[in-house]
């Protein structure tokens, strides 16, 4: 018999009709007259119930039925009496694939904690907590896949190993394969790179942009949504050593446009969520958050507000808050001074513009002030920095003077200067972390929990 999946079962049509149904026991309860079994397949958060007569299967048969195991059945679909179910299923047919010890299932009792949980990633799926996540993920990410597609952009896939590091912030992974043990040098007894595998030292990307750039300045507007790598020792909430990003790069557009289409994606990401996986996200809401749902609403209903770097440093400075980190014009903000900006001043979305050059990477475009760079960050309640992006410098020689001045190889940058050369256009674009859109609109509020195999310092297992 065909296997109906669990998100399908709950369909008025099937009722009275013989299902079958295969997936993981959540529970097993009940007594000698009548066994009931909640089973998940992972595909809704939803479980179906499944009713045992036991004048029909005997204790041996039900025996390996414990959390954990999987198993299939069919029966017949009837209405259920049961509160808060709808459909449940009278078994007629059972067929254990495989059991579960009950002394050493992992997932055996309910209520884990989430660090607890971290720790057993390779099960944490089959959670309702992870299994909700997941699927929110997922449909994230086709959801940006569709926005971008309904705009007439191109999906652009970038080099993942490249030897030009886009942040300049040095956090890069190496690749190589020469053999560490015995490293090859030259005379002056640096690392001589010319046997490793691409003749020169290359490393994981901190971002496709660059790359991008190429793409927009010939395809018009490209976005790309790979993993990024960053090797920066942050043990924070909010990062990862591996995380994906999506950055859309748009010839032709200035800082207004790149604001509007950011404000415009993020909210069509939430919108999509709170309509394609409102189950998950109710379940999240009631189990971690009250206030979950109502914050992603509220941001759909309002603007973000558009305000200069120089004027959010005013209104922290003003604040008469005590902040860990001190505040001052040219200090690169905190996620404390990001959140009160949005949590307390505002109480909704800001997109910061305009931040001074030294705390900016060498791309983006200089304001006529010689001080601060036409950039932009979308800080979100709860999160801090969600979006960085900027337009794009697109003058041939205050790029290269920006590219002299922070002592960035010139070799290296060959490739990206000739998009200025060759016919140069305004141009702009930004990254959004996709995990970070994650922890918004799942209310959880460690990175680790919303990437399925976190890679952070001292931890790559699974
Ligand atoms: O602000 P970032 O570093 O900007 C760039 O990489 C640009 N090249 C983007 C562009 O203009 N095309 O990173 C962009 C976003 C951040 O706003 C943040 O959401 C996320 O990526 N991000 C991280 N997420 C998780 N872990 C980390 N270590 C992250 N670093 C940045
Ligand atoms: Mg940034």
């Amino acid at each position: 018999m065909k296997r109906t999946r669990i998100a399908d079962i709950f369909n008025p049509a099937l009722i009275g009709t013989d299902v079958c149904v295969k997936g993981w026991v959540r529970t097993r309860r009940g007594n000698k007259h009548v066994q009931f079994v909640a089973l998940n397949d992972g595909s809704t958060i939803k479980n179906i119930q499944i009713v045992f007569d036991m004048s029909a299967f005997t204790d041996e048969q039900l025996k390996p039925i414990t959390t954990g195991a999987s198993i299939c059945v069919t029966g017949l679909l009837v209405e259920s009496m049961g509160k808060g179910q709808t459909a449940e299923i009278q078994a007629k047919t059972l067929e254990i694939y495989g059991t579960a010890d009950t002394e050493t299932y992992p997932l055996q009792k309910k209520g884990h904690t989430l660090e607890f949980l971290r720790e057993k990633a390779h099960l944490r799926m089959r959670t309702n907590t992870f299994g909700a996540i997941f699927r929110i993920r997922s449909i994230l990410a086709y959801a940006i896949h569709n926005f971008f597609n309904q705009k007439g952009f191109y999906y652009l896939h970038t080099p993942l190993i490249t030897e030009s590091d886009c942040e300049g912030a040095g956090a890069m992974f190496q690749v190589t394969t020469l053999n560490l043990a015995n490293l090859p040098k030259d005379e002056n007894g640096a690392v001589d790179y010319a046997g490793d595998f691409f003749g020169k030292p290359t490393a994981l990307t901190v971002s496709g942009q660059l790359e991008g750039e190429l793409g927009a300045t010939a395809l018009g507007q490209i976005y790309t949504f790979g993993p990024t790598f960053r090797a920066e020792n942050s043990n924070t909430p909010r990062h990862l050593a591996e995380f994906w990003m999506i950055e859309p790069e748009m010839a032709f557009y200035d800082i207004t446009d790149n604001m509007d289409l950011a404000e415009e994606f993020i909210k069509y990401c939430i919108r999509y969520a709170l309509d394609h996986a409102a189950d998950d996200i109710q379940f999240l809401n009631d189990m971690y958050d009250k206030e979950l749902i109502n914050r992603l609403k509220a941001v759909l209903e309002q603007d973000f507000v558009r305000l200069s770097y120089t004027e959010g440093v005013d209104i922290l400075l003003k604040s008469g808050k005590k902040f860990e980190y001190p505040v001052y014009w040219g200090a690169d903000l905190q996620s404390e001074h990001e959140r009160y900006l949005v949590e307390e001043h505002f109480k909704r979305p800001v997109i910061l513009t305009d931040y001074p050059k030294e705390i900016k990477a060498f791309y983006m475009k200089q304001n006529e002030d010689g001080k601060t760079v036409r950039a932009m960050d979308v800080l979100f309640p709860q999160i801090g920095e969600i979006i960085g992006g900027s337009e794009r410098e697109e003058n041939y020689d205050k790029l290269l003077t920006r590219i002299q001045e922070l002592n960035i190889p010139m070799k290296d940058m060959w490739w990206y200067l000739d998009t200025r050369r060759f016919g140069t256009v305004p141009h702009s674009g930004f990254g959004l972390g996709f995990e970070r859109l994650i922890l918004f609109v799942t209310g959880m509020t460690n990175i680790r929990d919303v990437i399925p195999f976190p890679r952070t310092p001292n931890n790559a297992e699974f």
